[in-house]
């Protein structure tokens, strides 16, 4: 099985978020399978320019992941809480990847993801807000935005493991539990 692992955050050596993201890229190497990770925030600034007829030009820049995501089973996205979404380099990420006749083609019923292939999504994020404030307000837009592109593009299903309340460097036993939850989802 490949499998696309994009993480995003631009201090992410001591970070929480890198924390779950290791643990899941050394989990799932460790049942045989590749994992090819990418960082966002080192990824092509996408600045969209337009033809004559108000046609967006092709970006090529992201070619090399979009064959990737072409060709893989399972997309793994890892990214903190940040003013209520994901950090704008995953939404830059998102912005290269969708471009029409690579990812995405006019359909009989409007714009229609091709990425098929992608058997299943899951997301890591974290959070500084505790977990249950995005529950009952349902204000979880990090994960209701890249469920509904990731779906929208093609992946069958979306699932999603958050932590919240994280404010300090240091790991609490509710993290702890979170980290070690990782190796049974694999
Ligand atoms: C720029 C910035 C914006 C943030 N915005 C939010 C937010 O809107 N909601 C929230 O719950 N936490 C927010 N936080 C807290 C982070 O989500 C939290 O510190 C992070 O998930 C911890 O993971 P890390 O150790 O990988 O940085 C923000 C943190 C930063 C640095």
């Amino acid at each position: 099985m490949k499998v696309i692992l994009i993480t995003a955050h631009s201090d992410g050596k001591k970070s929480h978020t890198y924390q779950a993201a290791n643990q899941a890229e050394s989990v799932i190497k460790s049942k045989g399978h590749e994992v090819i990770r990418h960082e966002a925030f080192d990824m092509p600034l996408v600045k969209p320019k337009f033809d004559e007829t108000g046609e967006v030009i092709l970006n090529t820049d992201y070619d090399e992941l979009i064959d990737q995501l072409k060709s893989c089973d399972e997309v793994v996205i890892a990214c903190p809480f940040w003013n209520w979404s994901f950090p704008w380099a995953l939404k830059n990420v998102i912005e290269g990847i969708i471009q029409k006749d690579k990812t995405f083609v006019y359909g009989k019923k409007g714009p229609e993801g091709t990425l098929k292939n992608i058997k299943r999504v899951t997301i890591y994020w974290t959070s500084g807000g505790p977990k249950w404030f995005y529950q009952i307000t349902n204000s979880n837009f990090l994960v209701k935005h890249l469920t509904h592109v990731f779906k929208w593009l093609g992946s069958k299903k979306v699932r999603n493991f958050g932590v919240g309340g994280i404010m300090t460097n240091k790991n609490t036993p509710t993290f702890e539990k979170h980290l070690k939850a990782i190796d049974t989802q694999w």
